[in-house]
């Protein structure tokens, strides 16, 4: 039996402005998807997926998610059929990574499985293939999270580059609950971007200065400006229509109890929203916040 992990996301500035080559910032979450993998007779793939997830998520994705393992299979240059079992304790919803991070467990256990002697480039490149049944095409940022872990500076084609903070800090996510298409909203922004062409070139430029802006904020651990450039950052994702009412409702709550800054995260139109909210104390009022609306709320903190 061969074993394989990947990191859950979370996107804390440019998602879809990505997609175009502006900058994005990243974080990989602590907490991950398990895969393991075993040689089988029979059906070319047999997948058990036992990963806690959000309703309706795994029936929405089925086809994908068997798409992206032919996909992997086919990248690893593997025929035999494989059984899949796939744990952790990601759960599986849009917008934190999950299919980047089952990508990314997946590929590592087929490798351990068959002994193959890969290192996490090669994994990486691997688990963006399969990441491609899911988005399209994708920018490569999740899978990179999934697959190296840590705070990322990415730039589409160019790779990334970690960032170094002194100690990991506190966020909350909150799931509205609603299974999302990436593919979709990419595609989204895309026909809007081409229709709207001068206001979109603004919003874009915008984008761009705002990642420099986030990038030296991050590493001063400036967590008053880290949080306004957020704020700023879900004011343009509103503007190419990728946020929903859910989210900014998310949003809101998270501000008005006393979070430096929240914004919708990953491909949008439902999903999650990432809340910075540095110290227990005030992750724990957030989270609360949240959960009193009858949203859930998942505490875990960036640059770990
Ligand atoms: C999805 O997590 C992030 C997007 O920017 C798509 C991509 O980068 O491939 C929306």
């Amino acid at each position: 039996m061969g074993t394989g992990y990947g990191y859950g996301k979370v996107i804390l500035f440019n998602e879809h402005f990505v997609v175009y080559g502006i900058p994005a910032i990243a974080s990989a979450i602590d907490k991950k998807t398990i895969a393991e993998v075993k040689k089988c007779k029979d059906k070319e793939f047999i997948i058990h997926d036992d990963r806690d997830a959000t309703p309706g998520y795994k029936e929405e994705k089925l086809k994908q998610q068997e798409e992206s393992i032919v996909r992997i299979k086919k990248a690893m240059g593997i025929e035999d059929c494989i059984e899949i079992w796939l744990h952790g304790d990601l759960k599986a919803a849009s917008g934190i990574g999950a299919s980047a991070a089952s990508c990314a467990a997946i590929a590592r256990a087929i490798a351990d499985e068959f002994g193959l002697d890969l290192n996490d480039e090669q994994i990486n490149e691997i688990a963006y293939e399969g990441e491609k049944a899911y988005h399209g095409s994708p920018s490569g940022i999740d899978n990179t999270c999934a697959v190296f872990g840590g705070l990322v500076w990415f730039v589409k084609g160019k790779g990334m580059e970690k960032l170094k903070i002194e100690e990991p800090v506190e966020i909350v996510m909150g799931d509205t609950g609603i299974v999302a298409n990436t593919k979709k909203a990419v595609e989204g922004v895309r026909e809007r971007r081409e229709k709207y062409k001068e206001k979109y070139d603004e919003i874009f430029k915008e984008a761009e200065k705002l990642a420099y802006d986030a990038r030296e904020a991050l590493l001063k651990m400036d967590w008053k400006r880290v949080g306004e450039l957020m704020n700023k950052n879900h004011k343009l994702l509103q503007e190419i229509e990728v946020s929903c009412e859910e989210l900014d409702f998310l949003v809101d709550v998270a501000l008005e109890n006393g979070a430096y800054g929240a914004k919708m995260t990953g491909g949008g139109l439902g999903g999650y929203m990432v809340a910075l909210t540095p110290g227990k104390e005030l992750q724990e009022k957030v989270a609360k916040a949240i959960e009193k609306e009858g949203f859930y709320a998942l505490r875990t903190k960036i640059g770990i």
